[in-house]
Formats: C-alpha cells, sequence, structure tokens
C-alpha cells in the first residue's frame, strides 16, 4: 500500500508488545518514513529507533500530561500534522485496535477528511502466550477467548460485566489494565462459579528485558496483587491453559 505523501495522511501503527522484532514490516517502514511521530508510553523506548533523522516525535501517553483533555489534543495533533502536508505515525502499543482509543481517532480524521490507514499489530495478549509457551485456544476445553479491561474510565473494574461469560471455565481469558482490580474481579468470578484453583498467568513488561511471567492461580494470584506495587503493564490470562512449565 502506498501512502499519499501530497496531502498529508495518518498511519495508524500498531507497535506490538514493545520488542522491535515483534513489529510488522510495514509498521517499521511507515517509522522510517514518518515526517511527525505520535506515540504513547508504552510504544516508545527501542521501537522508536526505527524513525528516520527527519522524524519529530512527540509523546501524547499518560506522561505527556494533559489527563482531562488528552485525547482531543491527540485528535487535534493528527489534524494539525496532516494538513501540514506531513506524513503522520500515531503509534499505539500492541493491536491498535484493542483497548487503543482507536476509534476516537478515525471519527476525528474521517470528520476532518484526512486520509489513514490501520496497520495492524502483535497484541500484547498474544505476545504474553507466545513467551509462555501456551497456546490461547484447545479443542473442546478452550474453544473460546475472550479479552476484557479490568478498568473502566475511572479506573476501577467496570461494574457492568457479564459474569457468566468470563466465570466460564472452558475459556481462556485475558484482563487488560486489570492488575489493581483484580482481587475483586476474582472475588466475582469465585462467586460466580470459577474454581479458585483455576490456573493463572501473570505477565508482565512481555517482551521487553525484564519480562517476569508467573504462574499461579486464580485465588492466589488475587492475594499476591492485592498489596504489590505496580510499576510495569501486565496481562493477566486465566483458564485451561494458563500454566506450563515454570521460568
Ligand atoms: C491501553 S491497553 C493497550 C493494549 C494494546 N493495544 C495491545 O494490543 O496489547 C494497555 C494495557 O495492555 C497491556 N500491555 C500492553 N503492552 C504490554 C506488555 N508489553 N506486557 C504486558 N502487558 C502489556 C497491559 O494490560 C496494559 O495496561
Amino acid at each position: 500500500m502506498s501512502v499519499n505523501s501530497g496531502s498529508g495522511f495518518v498511519s495508524l501503527v500498531s507497535s506490538g508488545p514493545g520488542d522491535p522484532e515483534l513489529l510488522t514490516i510495514r509498521a517499521a517502514a511507515r517509522l522510517r518514513d514518518a515526517d511527525v511521530i505520535l506515540y504513547d508510553d508504552l510504544s516508545s523506548g527501542p521501537i522508536l529507533d526505527q524513525a528516520g533523522p527527519q522524524a519529530e516525535l512527540i509523546a501524547v501517553g499518560k506522561r505527556a500530561g494533559r489527563p482531562s483533555a488528552r485525547q482531543e489534543h491527540v485528535n487535534a495533533l493528527l489534524i494539525e500534522h496532516a494538513r501540514a502536508g506531513h506524513r503522520v505515525v500515531r503509534l499505539k502499543s500492541g493491536d491498535a485496535g484493542i483497548f487503543g482509543r482507536l476509534e476516537e481517532e478515525i471519527i476525528a480524521l474521517r470528520e476532518a477528511g484526512i486520509g489513514f490507514e490501520i496497520v495492524p499489530g502483535v497484541p500484547s495478549a498474544v505476545a504474553a502466550a507466545a513467551a509462555a509457551q501456551i497456546p490461547l485456544t484447545r479443542r473442546l476445553t478452550a474453544r473460546r477467548l475472550q479479552f476484557l479491561t479490568g478498568a473502566d474510565v475511572t479506573g476501577a473494574l467496570p461494574a457492568d460485566i457479564n459474569w457468566a461469560a468470563i466465570a466460564d471455565p472452558a475459556v481462556t481469558t485475558v484482563v487488560f489494565m486489570g492488575q489493581r482490580s483484580f482481587p475483586k474481579l476474582a472475588q466475582g468470578l469465585i462467586d460466580h462459579g470459577l474454581p479458585g484453583d483455576t490456573p493463572a498467568l501473570f505477565a508482565e513488561a512481555v517482551s521487553h528485558p525484564h519480562q517476569r511471567l508467573i504462574r499461579t492461580t486464580v485465588e492466589k494470584l488475587a492475594a499476591m496483587l492485592a498489596d504489590a506495587p505496580i510499576s510495569q503493564p501486565a496481562l493477566i490470562l486465566y483458564g485451561p491453559l494458563a500454566h506450563g512449565k515454570d521460568d
């Protein structure tokens, strides 16, 4: 696919979980050719070494501030740089379409009449399973795979959880952004019939040099996270496949 360089164009690029080797060839090409790269915290680090020397790098993640107006601010920057005729990359961690607020940016670009493309990538959940050497599905005992967020807009456990779905023992469930709320989530799961000894995998900083994988159970992980400080992004996988050999 070629990029329209005449009138400005936005590539919504997925960075994968953090290791530059997990970028797609297309993502690396867009980074190399970009005039401007707006990136999130989780897609910074060595990924940005793929950018060309001409690129202006703009941090727009949480650490860049503006908590309340952040999304509107990012939308405005995308539009401003595209209208200036730049090749703009909006870099998002994992796959941009998973808990990445992609829709807000698509709507803003469409409304502004700016051409864009979406470059898919490796979701952190998929990279976590690969790092732990487990599949995400299995015939008969894990025929469904579900991704959920453990945090609503306020950071709390969402109030409208479909407990029957997420307490289903024959499913692989992956919780994003769930470290803080997992003790509460786990109690709800157990109350809705999921055995406390269901295998669970805690996957922190997947594909980064300080990656940490802990294989445990839903009940024990809830106890572990109840007083654990949070410093790294992490996922929680639970279900019949979330075990394997210890590291
Ligand atoms: C805003 S969501 C973005 C998810 C991303 N679009 C994806 O497909 O992986 C951020 C959450 O994704 C998870 N995450 C992203 N990168 C990760 C990594 N390298 N290791 C572990 N979890 C990660 C964490 O749960 C983190 O809080």
